[in-house]
């Protein structure tokens, strides 16, 4: 089946089958990698994007499910060439490892501090334990949250 979506700001339209993901369908069909693909299960949200602007696991969305809605993806959070305040408080921070977990992490992050733009450390970790990460310990990802959030 044919879907027509928006990604990112821009109108994209994707031939797809009826049991796919939408997560599959950005990252093989719509050239968007940045979405991770690590449980498919919807327990790691490495696979974070905004639809509709709601926070959600790609991977337990049907690409059909998305047809003529609106995608963010971590691709599309920065202006251009200028990171996502958040995307370089991950680096400022140095919470990135081997950086599989961090597309979603920074979706996940940016959408907290949309809601909550001073988190306290339980809102911080309430608000990612969907977001696993096997090699930082998180205590620098915690770091990153607080320097976005002062910085906003
Ligand atoms: S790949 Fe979607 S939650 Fe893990
Ligand atoms: S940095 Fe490796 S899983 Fe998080």
């Amino acid at each position: 089946m044919r879907i027509e979506l928006t990604v990112n700001g821009e109108r994209r339209d994707a031939d797809v089958w009826e049991g796919e993901s939408l997560l599959f369908a950005l990252r093989e069909r719509l050239g968007l990698p940045g979405s991770k693909n690590a449980c498919e299960q919807g327990e790691c949200g490495s696979c974070s994007v905004f639809l509709d602007g709601e926070l959600v696991c790609a991977c337990l969305v049907l690409a059909a499910q998305a047809d003529g809605h609106d995608i963010v993806t971590v691709e599309g959070l920065g202006a251009g060439e200028e990171l996502h305040p958040v995307q370089q408080a991950f680096v400022d921070a140095g919470a990135v490892q081997c950086g599989f977990c961090t597309p979603g992490l920074v979706v996940a992050v940016a959408d907290l501090l949309d809601r909550v733009p001073h988190p306290s450390d339980d809102e911080i970790r309430e608000s990612l334990s969907g977001n696993l990460c096997r090699c930082t310990g998180y205590s620098k990802i915690f770091d990153a949250v607080r320097i976005a959030a002062e910085r906003a």
